[in-house]
C-alpha cells in the first residue's frame, strides 16, 4: 500500500502480487485453448480496463481488442438495478471470431447474462467469459466464468479497476472499502 485511497480501504482481499501470478496464469491458460482460433478479447469499460490491460499482455498469441460500454450500477448506488443497455458498441464484426468477454467481476451475474446472447446472435465462432473476481454467493443469473481469477466473499470491492462511485479505480490491489467511506 502506497496511496493516499489506503487509509480508505479497511482490508485487502487480493495483493498486487497475486493479481500479477494469476493474470500470467490466466494468459498462458487462453494463448494454450486459443491457439490457431481468431481470438477477439472484448472488454466492458471502465472496470475491466485495468485486467485487460495485463491481460492482454500475459497472451502472447496473436489476438484483436475492442471495447463496448454497458449501463449497470448507477452513480454511488452499490444494489443491482437488473437493466442492461448498450451504450457504446463494439467496432468488431464478430462473424468466426472467437470472442473471450474481459470483465471486472461476475457478481449477480444479470449484466452478462444479457450480453453473451446478444453477442451471440452476431455470428461468432464462440462467446466466453474471462472474469478477474467473482463472487458466487450474488449470483443470480444462471451464468458462470469459462476464467476466473479469484473468488471473493459478498463485500463490495474496490480498486484494479473497479470503483465506488467512480473512484479507486486505480488502486493496485482488491479491497475492502471501510463502512464510513459509504455514509460520507
Ligand atoms: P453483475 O451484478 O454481475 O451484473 O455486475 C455488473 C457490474 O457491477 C460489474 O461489472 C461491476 O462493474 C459492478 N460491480 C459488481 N460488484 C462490484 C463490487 O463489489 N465493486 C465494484 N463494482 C462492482
Ligand atoms: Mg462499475
Amino acid at each position: 500500500m502506497q496511496s493516499i485511497m489506503d487509509q480508505d480501504i479497511d482490508h485487502i482481499l487480493v495483493s498486487e502480487e497475486q493479481l500479477k501470478i494469476r493474470v500470467a496464469e490466466l494468459g498462458a491458460q487462453i494463448s494454450k485453448d486459443y491457439a490457431g482460433k481468431d481470438l477477439l478479447l472484448v472488454s466492458i469499460l471502465k472496470g475491466a480496463v485495468v485486467f485487460m490491460a495485463d491481460l492482454m499482455r500475459a497472451v502472447s498469441i496473436p489476438c484483436g481488442i475492442d471495447f463496448m460500454v454497458v449501463s449497470s450500477y448507477g452513480g454511488a448506488n452499490t444494489s443491482s438495478t437488473g437493466l442492461v443497455k448498450i451504450i457504446k458498441d463494439l467496432d468488431a464484426d464478430l462473424s468466426g471470431k472467437d470472442v473471450l468477454i474481459v470483465e471486472d467481476i461476475l457478481d449477480t451475474g444479470i449484466t452478462l447474462s444479457h450480453l453473451v446472447p446478444m453477442l451471440e446472435m452476431r455470428n461468432p465462432n464462440s462467446v466466453k467469459i474471462c472474469t478477474i473476481l467473482s463472487k458466487p454467493s450474488r449470483r443470480k443469473a444462471d451464468i458462470e466464468p469459462d476464467y476466473c481469477g479469484f473468488a471473493v466473499p459478498d463485500e463490495f470491492v474496490v480498486g484494479y479497476g473497479l470503483d465506488y462511485d467512480e473512484k479507486y479505480r486505480n488502486l493496485s490491489y482488491v479491497g475492502v472499502l471501510k463502512p464510513e467511506v459509504y455514509s460520507k
